[in-house]
């Protein structure tokens, strides 16, 4: 297939970009390097510009992709909460620039990279798609938005389209060539990591008086190239699949924040210089996927999911970092 990667050049997009070179499909990413790296497209063509310039989208003769698969967004909660207007921009008026360009060059087939960021605050701790979506930030809600937006284009236009929310995203290709590097960097195993390297001080743990089994956040990690294999799935469901989809990702097991750094010590042979710090706001106790769904309709299921596994492809990315 000839598919086009919106942010290939970011974390996931870039394991995308590579699991479908692997895979002997024609790629090209599209991405506008605000958060992305060059290097981490490989061999994929990459042509740089933003999904808001309409011209830039016409340059790219959309219809000669068979399906667009759309990772470009900001995706830092905190941020969003302070500057939510530059959210809605980029999120949801980027990805209906996206979508009309595509409307207008007939390409039928859109992946959407959503996340457990819809869900809010969880009210039961193993989450299926049925659990209301009540998003607690602008960051869940403009990938709600785009769901929505999603799930109307395919009522009026006939849009097919998969939205995919990811819990937490995590380890490298284990090749050590692409890996998670953002700045800053917010989240917990890429910070384990550093503080085992000695880069940024002491880890923070943030909360030890929840209600889990060590007082710490329970998530569910999921490695980012068993995403990249969703998502291929995914665009291959659409094939005799109308209609908009919203899967659930996640591996279904959940570790504390206590569980990932003693991975993280076994795994890397270190120590992890930590400190307990304040809860950080918004962060729910215990956050598990339910992907019986995926299971069941993309024929998915994780090939990682021992957390030392997922912190060891990690530890390879980080310890040489090439971005
Ligand atoms: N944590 C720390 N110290 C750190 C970083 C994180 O203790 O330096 C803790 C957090 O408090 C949380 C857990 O580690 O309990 C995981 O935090 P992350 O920031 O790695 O991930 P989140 O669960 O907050 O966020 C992920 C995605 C978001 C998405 C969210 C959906 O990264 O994009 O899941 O719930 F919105």
């Amino acid at each position: 297939m000839k598919i086009l990667v919106c942010g290939g050049a970011g974390y996931i997009g870039s394991h995308m970009v590579r699991y479908l070179l692997a895979h002997g499909h024609h790629v090209v990413v599209f991405d506008n390097l605000s958060t992305g790296h060059a290097l981490a497209v490989g061999k994929a063509r990459l042509v740089v510009g933003d999904l808001r310039d309409r011209q830039a989208l016409r340059r790219l003769y959309l219809q000669r992709y068979d399906a667009v698969i759309h990772f470009c967004a900001h995706s830092i909660v905190p941020h969003s909460v302070a500057d939510p207007y530059a959210y809605y921009e980029n999120n949801v008026a980027g990805t209906l620039s996206l979508l009309q360009a595509m409307r207008e060059a007939g390409v039928a087939k859109m992946v959407f990279s959503s996340t457990a960021a819809v869900f809010g605050h969880p009210s039961s701790p193993l989450l299926d798609e049925h659990h209301p979506t009540v998003p607690i930030n602008p960051y869940g809600a403009s990938k709600l938005m785009v769901e929505g937006v999603l799930a109307d284009a395919s009522r009026a236009y006939g849009l097919r389209s998969v939205a995919l929310r990811y819990f937490n995203a995590a380890g490298a290709d284990p090749s050590g060539d692409i890996g998670e590097s953002h700045q800053p960097e917010t989240h917990l195993i890429p910070n384990i990591l550093r503080a085992g390297l000695g880069q940024g001080g002491r880890l923070k743990i943030f909360g030890n008086d929840y209600d889990t089994r060590d007082g710490t956040c329970v998530r569910d990690y999921i490695h980012v190239n068993d995403l990249a294999r969703a998502h291929l799935k995914a665009v291959e469901f659409l094939h005799d699949h109308e209609g908009a989809h919203v899967f659930n990702l996640g591996n279904g097991k959940g570790f504390t924040v206590r569980e990932v750094i003693d991975a993280a010590r076994a795994v890397t042979g270190v120590n992890i210089p930590y400190e307990y710090a304040p809860r950080r706001a918004g962060d729910p106790a215990v956050l598990i996927a339910s992907s019986n769904k995926a299971r069941e309709f993309l024929d998915w299921v994780p090939a990682v999911t021992d957390i030392g596994d997922i912190v060891e492809t990690a530890w390879r990315w980080h310890r040489a970092a090439k971005y």
